[in-house]
């Protein structure tokens, strides 16, 4: 079965999916983008994915291309029409197609929107849980505003790519006072010592992530303390526990950071309990 993308209103075999080379998302990654996973074919927490799209594109001034309904029946048909049950939809909205110019287009240009969806192989999501991940550290030398979910992922790729080369999976960003982040496309959390589990707050130096949102629910269902502050590289080498949240991930045990093991170098109780929990407090539809 071939691959189905939607581009502006068309659902498109993947082949004949593409976007003008004037689009602004191409030539300034001028455009936003969400990460929703699919579970039982229903969209998880797309609620949420809008309602911080909608911040995204609120901050650049580009306006929402059609309904939340409207793109939520996009996004619907195209799991469908790719026949994901598990799997995930990426969803990127550009502020349009103009003559290249960094200054905003004076005529108003109809927002570029395409979707993809693919599915993902949970068995081997599901195995990578058990052993847990090695991260390692790159600094942090993205713009000042990562809180709008940009394609600019420049930064990114290249750190991520680091922790490969590197022998990990992911990477942690460590700003110039030696504080985490984030990771490269996922939030860092560490459990203490004592048991307390500490995020970075939520400022324009992290994505918001909604697995963050609501792991952050589940944890205080269960009781668990949390502190929503930076923590440093050493409280991460010093951490009983560790861990990344992301949509395509949901809770991911970090078991090494920059070669050295987390804890006993396992997945931690706190991680794993988090993880069996997530879907119960996720919202589908
Ligand atoms: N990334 N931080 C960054 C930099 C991210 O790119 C992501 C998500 C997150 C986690 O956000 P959420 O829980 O809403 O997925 C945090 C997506 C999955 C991606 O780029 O593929």
């Amino acid at each position: 079965m071939s691959r189905i993308a939607y581009v502006n209103g068309r659902y498109l075999p993947f082949r004949e999916a593409s976007v003008h080379v004037e689009d602004r998302g191409y030539q300034f990654a001028d455009a936003v983008y969400e990460v929703c996973e699919v579970s039982g074919g229903l969209l998880v927490d797309r609620r949420r994915h809008f309602e911080r799209l909608k911040r995204s594109l609120g901050e650049l001034r580009i306006r929402m291309p059609m309904s939340e309904a409207a793109l939520g029946i996009v996004l619907r048909e195209l799991v469908a029409r790719n026949r994901i049950r598990y799997g995930l939809v990426y969803l990127q909205i550009s502020r349009g197609v103009a003559r290249r110019d960094l200054a905003f287009p004076q005529q108003e240009v109809s927002p570029t929107v395409v979707a993809t969806a693919r599915p993902l192989n949970l068995a081997r999501i599901e195995a990578q849980a058990k052993t847990g991940i090695a991260v390692f550290s790159a600094p942090d030398i993205r713009w000042g505003r990562v809180d709008i979910k940009t394609v600019g992922l420049l930064p990114n790729a290249l750190a991520r790519q680091s922790a490969i080369d590197q022998g990990g999976r992911e990477a942690w960003l460590v700003d110039k006072d030696g504080m985490v982040t984030e990771a490269a496309s996922a939030n860092a959390w560490i459990v203490t010592q004592d048991g307390k589990l500490l995020t970075r707050h939520a400022d324009h130096a992290i994505l918001r992530g909604i697995t963050r949102a609501v792991t952050i629910e589940a944890l205080k269902a269960h009781g668990l303390s949390l502190e929503e502050r930076g923590f440093s590289l050493d409280e991460a080498y010093a951490a009983r526990e560790a861990f990344v949240t992301s949509a395509t991930q949901t809770v991911m045990p970090v078991v090494r950071i920059d070669g050295r093991p987390v804890g006993d170098g396992k997945p931690g109780p706190v991680a794993a309990a988090l993880r069996r929990e997530f879907h119960r407090f996720a919202e589908m539809s």
